[in-house]
């Protein structure tokens, strides 16, 4: 099935993850994590190889791949643990930073480039990391992958990525609860910013929920493609119950940074009840997160709420994301996600985590 993923050179793809420099000012200890950790996905190809033969793609899990998960999960989060404890004795250096995600990228990301999760991440075939490529593959945790080893590192890729599953539960609740409380015949409005999927939307209109008013989600989205398929989600799932209430979706394919100065953020979606934005401001800096958090939060009507997520500084998620599968984030502080919010007068401000922990959820609530 294509699933918006565009082929990346096989060739172009592990030189891009070979350039190391023996050289480098590399951690004694942190290249011993590393090589473990190939040892042990070696390891794995071994045990998994015996089910190429003979035994169906769709059946592999059932036939024991799902078995080799389960334990190749346990030694992973182990050395993963190490790998993190490293990294924080080396956070000061820039140098040994850099060395260190070079021999990641040379020995472990190449590893893992058959996973089609691992790949889209690394390979970046839309132009930029956390494409809805990446979404999907998390929210399915369908198997995916040419051979069973393919199979078992693309589901090692799903399990890491759990935080995004979590947050998108976390977001499909706000909506929830948003609906639940409103006037039976009430028209709400809802801005997703950096939609991609919109996973979270399609979940909410599966439920039954009791409401004969009109809600109209308005998506927001540099990339086409997902917009197009968040609309197709949701259209899916809108036919088939929700029999009520009136669904009406807007798409908008524009860079969120337009709202920084020369698009009024009201002019793109009007006054929402609810604005939300998962997975998008832990790429942008501190001025922007700040500028646009004012803006959104003046478009907001009264009552109305502003929900923002940026992964938390000082877990270890930046092992798997940065160093193994060059996606960049900025991970943040509490106190720093919480300067967003300095001089909204009267708002109700709430610092909350995903069921993980990995991700922070801000919500700034308009007085009524
Ligand atoms: C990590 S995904 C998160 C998608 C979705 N919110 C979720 O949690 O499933 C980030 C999304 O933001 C979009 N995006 C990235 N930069 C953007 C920008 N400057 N303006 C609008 N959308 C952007 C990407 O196209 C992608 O769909």
């Amino acid at each position: 099935m294509d699933r918006g993923g565009i082929p990346i050179g096989d060739e172009a793809l592990r030189g891009r993850s070979t350039r190391y420099n023996s050289a480098d000012r590399l951690s004694p200890e942190y290249r011993d994590a590393i090589d473990a950790t190939v040892a042990l996905l070696e390891t794995y190809r071994r045990r998994a190889a015996p089910l190429d033969i003979g035994v169906r793609a769709d059946d592999r899990m059932a036939e024991g791949l799902g078995a080799m998960i389960d334990a190749l999960w346990h030694d992973w989060r182990a050395l993963w643990s190490e790998a993190s404890e490293c990294l924080a004795e080396i956070t000061h250096s820039t140098d040994r930073l850099a060395a260190a995600k070079r021999y990641t990228e040379a020995g472990l990301t190449r590893e893992l480039l058959d996973a089609p999760l691992w790949r889209q991440a690394y390979a970046k075939p839309r132009g930029y990391p956390g494409d809805f490529v990446v979404m999907n593959y998390i929210y399915d945790g369908r198997p995916a992958g040419e051979d069973a080893f393919a199979q078992l590192a693309h589901a090692l890729g799903v399990r890491i990525g759990q935080f995004v599953v979590r947050r998108k539960d976390f977001v499909r609740r706000e909506i929830e609860t948003l609906v639940a409380a409103a006037e039976p015949r009430a028209a709400l409005r809802v801005a997703s910013l950096g939609c991609g999927p919109a996973r979270e939307i399609a979940e909410v209109l599966a439920r039954d929920i009791r409401f004969a008013g009109s809600l109209t989600f308005v998506l927001i989205d540099q990339d086409e493609e997902a917009l197009r398929c968040a609309g197709r989600g949701i259209a899916n799932t809108a036919t088939k119950r929700c029999a009520e209430a009136q669904v009406v979706v807007e798409p908008r394919k524009v860079s969120v940074l337009r709202l920084l100065r020369d698009v009024d953020p009201t002019d793109v979606f009007g006054r929402p009840n609810l604005i939300y934005s998962a997975g998008l401001f832990d790429y942008f800096n501190d001025r922007t997160c700040r500028i646009l958090t004012r803006r959104l939060y003046a478009a907001l009507p009264p009552g109305g709420a502003l929900l923002l997520g940026n992964m938390k500084a000082g877990t270890d998620m930046s092992w798997p994301l940065e160093f193994i599968a060059d996606w960049s984030l900025i991970y943040r502080s509490a106190e720093r996600v919480l300067s967003w919010a300095e001089g909204l007068d009267g708002a109700d401000i709430q610092l909350r985590t995903e069921a993980t922990g990995y991700d922070y959820m801000l919500r700034l609530r308009k007085p009524a």
